[in-house]
Order: structure tokens, then sequence, then C-alpha cells
């Protein structure tokens, strides 16, 4: 669509979760003019969802070098092992960092940060606030330090704005993708800014989050459709093991017909000594690997998928009673009411449990800086594949990985846009409508993922996934109800299209995959096969031709 309105800036931050934070913050002080544009409002987003915390070697008993085995022995041998030492080498700081912007930790009786453990970890590295709002604590900090600076000329904040396109100038003579220059965006009732219009910038950090809503169900707030990894996509950026999306082993489990947001127990409950019993109240973790309840998250996810297969069961149960009322409820207070809003009081009673989609481990793929493939497009966060996870993201690294790569690309950014290496850009017009997705289609592709491309998977099934992705229309610009051209597109058809194109490259990366790795798992090829497929999937299209 033509934007009706034009903002300009030096670096435009698409996010407002730790990583969009962060990515501001560093930057207003080191370029002259910030735009920060959010979704919803700064304080929406995955972000705030975040339960149990950020790993970081904190302890002085605790290394990075610990932390770093840790991570890539839960990515399964795909991590990229620079990327991982970087991520681990410089969390401490940025934890601290985050103390110093303001963010209230937990502390234990000696004043030191306290410390708890979670799945794949060998040591306490779990920095946590509230108890079991990290999230909501980190969020609340970062926010206020940005309210603090919105009268500052250097930053403009535009909330309710959902990111478009990618926009770029021309192509490379070798068919590169053009170099980012802005986005478009669709804003609803931001005064002068309002409906669609363009932001540019000579550099773009997508830090727009994770891919839940492309699920039934997901831990996932509303926001989360995808919409980042989408517009990377269509301007010609490359993304990387977007089969691996991360199903978290204990999701509050209503029944199947349950769908949208579910609630989440956090690993820190396991962390804390809660135990997983199947409905014959048989504990089956120990048989399945040396670290029992507390194994690595893919792990944990297939033995009680496994365990439900075997007792024909929906869940299993997550078993905290003996730790106390009075300790779960003062360690657990989000948890222990958000169950209570379900009728389940956890100091008391089992808590029914089964894996639901939780994270892409995934991405638009970046170097250590954050760079995409796209010249002047950054990506930081759950949207990128940084090469910290792998086949499977360890716990508590996603706030770590968002902070430290955010951190690095605003102040790549900022050495560049210094230094003249981020020229302003015209950006090149694109022929032609969009294609894009009838919002009324969106559950239908909601069904297709979760049968597709969903915990567990299968060469039929994905292939099944495939024709009927294709199949969804992807006309909706020409196709309202009667039958008229649909003057303007609206958040919800974006929102699909993003979702749609999300489940077509999962779809396909996950059928290329002929093995089970971490997040992904193959009923018809049930083992990990390292001589063909210790490798990193990459796919990208070309944007004028897609
Ligand atoms: C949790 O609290 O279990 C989630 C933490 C994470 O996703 O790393």
């Amino acid at each position: 669509p033509q934007p009706g309105w034009v903002v300009e800036a030096d670096a435009v931050v698409v996010g407002s979760g730790i990583a969009g934070l962060t990515a501001a913050l560093e930057l207003r002080t080191r370029v002259p003019r910030v735009l920060l544009v959010t979704k919803d409002t700064l304080a929406s987003g995955s972000t705030v969802w975040a339960q149990g915390g950020v790993a970081a070697a904190l302890d002085p008993t605790d290394s990075p070098v610990a932390h770093l085995q840790d991570t890539l022995v839960a990515g399964v041998g795909l991590c990229d092992p620079r990327a991982v030492e970087v991520l681990v080498t410089e969390g401490p700081a940025r934890v601290r960092e985050l103390v110093a912007r303001g963010a209230v930790f937990d502390r234990g009786s000696d004043g030191e940060l306290s410390l708890t453990r979670e799945g794949g970890h060998h040591a306490d590295r779990i920095a946590h606030a509230g108890g079991d709002a990290t999230g909501a604590e980190i969020s609340r900090a970062l926010v206020a330090q940005i309210e603090a600076v919105r009268d500052d000329p250097g930053i403009e904040v535009i909330e309710h704005a959902l990111v478009l396109d990618v926009l770029t100038g021309p192509a490379g003579p070798d068919g590169r993708p053009g170099r980012a220059c802005g986005v478009t965006l669709h804003v609803i009732g931001e005064g002068s800014r309002d409906g669609v219009g363009a932001a540019l910038g000579r550099a773009v950090v997508l830090a727009t989050g994770g891919i839940g809503q492309v699920y039934r169900s997901s831990t996932n707030p509303v926001q989360a459709t995808g919409d980042g990894i989408a517009a990377a996509l269509r301007a010609g950026a490359t993304l990387g093991d977007v089969e691996f999306v991360q199903f978290h082993p204990t999701v509050l489990w209503l029944g199947s017909g349950v769908k949208g947001q579910l609630t989440l127990v956090s690993e820190a409950v396991r962390g804390e000594g809660a135990l997983l019993l199947d409905t014959d109240g048989v504990r089956f973790m120990p048989d399945v690997h040396p670290m029992a309840e507390l194994a690595p998250r893919d792990v944990v996810a297939k033995a009680i998928l496994q365990r439900m297969a075997e007792t024909g069961s929906d869940h299993v149960w997550l078993d905290a009673r003996h730790l106390g009322a009075d300790f779960l409820r003062r360690r657990f207070p989000t948890i222990h009411e958000r169950l209570s809003d379900h009728g389940i009081d956890m100091t008391t009673e089992l808590i029914p449990v089964a894996p639901a989609q939780h994270y892409h481990s995934g991405g638009v793929v970046t170097d250590i800086v954050g760079r995409t493939t796209v010249p002047g497009l950054y990506a930081a966060g759950e949207v990128a594949c940084t090469g910290v996870h792998g086949a499977n993201r360890l716990a508590s690294n996603s706030l770590l990985e968002g902070l430290v790569f955010a951190h690095r690309a605003a102040r790549h950014i900022a050495g560049a846009v210094a230094s003249g290496a981020l020229p302003a850009t015209d950006p090149e017009e694109r022929p032609g409508d969009a294609a894009l997705v009838a919002a009324a289609s969106r559950a239908r592709v909601q069904r297709i993922a979760t049968d597709g491309p969903g915990v567990l998977r299968s060469g039929d099934g994905l292939s099944r996934a495939v024709t009927a992705l294709a199949a969804v229309p992807t006309d909706a610009h020409l196709r309202v109800d009667d039958g008229r051209r649909l003057a303007a597109p609206q958040v919800a058809e974006w929102e699909t299209t993003n979702i749609h194109q999300v489940a077509t490259v999962l779809t396909a990366a996950a059928l290329a995959r002929e093995e089970s790795r971490g997040g992904h798992v193959r009923t018809d090829f049930p083992q990990r096969d390292d001589e063909r497929w210790r490798l990193r999937l990459e796919l990208a299209v070309d944007p004028d031709g897609a």
C-alpha cells in the first residue's frame, strides 16, 4: 500500500520486548534520531509473560564456560559456538546493566541475586524477579526508561503500529537483496500518524518476537503473529532453523478444545523440586534422563508425549505439593494465582500439564552483531536466528539473547552511522498489491500448522500440510464478502498473511529435515542423524519473484 505519511530517523526499531527496548535505549544516546515502533503498547508482547528468568553465570561458583557447555548440549549439535560464546561471556554484564536500569531482581538474605535452576542447566544461574514474574519486571523497568526520555527530540515512539514490509533500495547486480531503508507501518489512531505510513532510516532493527499464533494454542500472547520473520522473508532475508519450534513441557492442560494463549507453569517450578507423574501417579523422568525433571526441555517434552501415549492420556501431572504452601505462594505468586483462577490449588492439588508451543528457536539469520543478510537490516530477540539456540533453546536463554544481541546490534549501528557505512537509501517502488490472506482463514491456517509441523511430525502429515497451506487463497485484497475489492486491508489480514507465510516455510523445512533433533520430532525418522543433518537449513525467497 502507498504510505500516507513519512517519518525519518537514523535507526528504526520495531518491537518493544526486551530486545527492542534494549536496542532503542542503547541507540538513543548514540545516534541522533531513533524511532521505536510497536504493534500494541510499549508494555505488550512476549517479554512481559516470561516467568522463569534470565540465565547468566553470575554465581562465583559458576562460569561462562559451564553455561556454554549446557547451551551447546541443549542445542543438540546445531548451535553456533561463536555466538554462544558471545552470549555467555557478555551475559553477566548485560544482566547487571539491567539491574542498573532499575529492574529489581529477587535477592537472598545476603543481598546477592537469588539464582535458581531450570532444565538443562548444571548450575543455579537463573536470575528472577517477583518470584515468577521476571519478564513483567524487566519490561516495567525498560519501559520506564523509555517513558523518561519520551520528550527527548532524539527519540520518537509510535504505539499501535504494525510493521507491514521492510522497505529496500534497488537489488545488487549479483541479485543480492537491496539495502533496507525503513518499514511500512499500519498505525491505529496516533494523531497525525494514522493509517499506512513509512518510517525511513539508515538501519532497521527487527525485534518483533515470536510466532505462537501460527498454532491453535501457545503460551505466547496474541501479538506473536510472526510479523518480523514474514517481513524479513519478503525483503529477501535468509531464514534459518525455522523447523525448530520449542514446545514447553509444562503448560496447563484444560482440554483439547482450549485455544489461544495458554497458562505456562514455569520450568522453575521443577527447578525448585516439583515432579512429573503420569496419570497412574508414577514418576517417569528418572528412567529417561540422568537429570530427570531437569533434563533439557525437548527431552522432557518428548518423554511426556511418550508417557501420554502409553497411558492413553491427554496430560500428565506436575506435583509441587511437597514444596509447601507458604513457599509456593511466595516463590510462584503469578502461577499460583493463574492456577487458582482455573480452580486449581497447586499447594494441595496436582497440576494437569502437557507440552504446547512456546518459542521459535529459528528465525532471521544474523551474525554476531545482529546483521541479517539484507544490508541495513538487523534482527534481535526471538525473531532472530543468531545461532545460540540450535535445535532447542536452553531454558531462560531467550531474555538473555535479546539483551546481549540487541545491545550488540545497537552498538554496531551506531558505529556504522558514525562512519558513514549505513548510507541513506531511497526505497524502491514495489509494483502491485501484496497477496493477502483473508482474516477468515486464520483458524484454518492454525489448524493446518498444529496438525502438520506440530509437536509430533510425520512426512505424510507435513506433505498434507504443504498442500493444504498452498490451497489457502492469497487474494484477500480482491475478495470481500460482497465480491468487491477490499479498499484497505486491516491488521487482521496482514497478521493472517504473516501467519500463513511462516507456517508455509516452517512446514517446508520440517518436511525437508528427515530426522528427529531437539524441538523437531519426526515419528517417521525418530533418530537423530548426524551424518546427513548436522547442519542448519537456510531458506530465502527472491523478493521480486515472491
Ligand atoms: C519458563 O519459565 O519455564 C520459561 C522460561 C523460558 O522459556 O526460558
